[in-house]
């Protein structure tokens, strides 16, 4: 059974700065997807990057969140959470999410 759409629970996070609000539950990653352009960072050579495998794998969804070097699929948002995409972060940075 899905709620009608006025009732769903959302939380607010900060996308680079510009407010949003999501449906609770939504992955960072999610969020993401539904606000143009889509990426989460710029690769070294310069290319947008995006999520890819969206289980942790490939490290393409790196963002900052509060932050620190997170995956933006394995991070549901949260209320008031920060998130800023195109960190310049390193494969591997990333920090388990808890
Ligand atoms: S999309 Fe591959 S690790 Fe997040």
């Amino acid at each position: 059974m899905t709620r009608p759409a006025s009732h769903t629970p959302t939380v607010q996070i900060v996308v680079n700065g510009i407010p949003r609000q999501v449906p609770a539950g939504t992955s960072v990653a999610a969020a993401l997807a539904q606000q143009p352009p889509g990426t989460t960072r710029t690769s070294v050579t310069g290319e947008a990057r995006a999520p890819l495998c969206g289980m942790g794998v490939c490290h393409e969804c790196r963002v900052r969140i509060q932050g620190r070097i997170r995956l933006a699929c394995q991070t549901v948002c949260a209320e008031g959470m920060a998130i800023d995409t195109d960190a310049g972060t390193a494969p591997g940075s990333a920090t388990p999410c808890p």
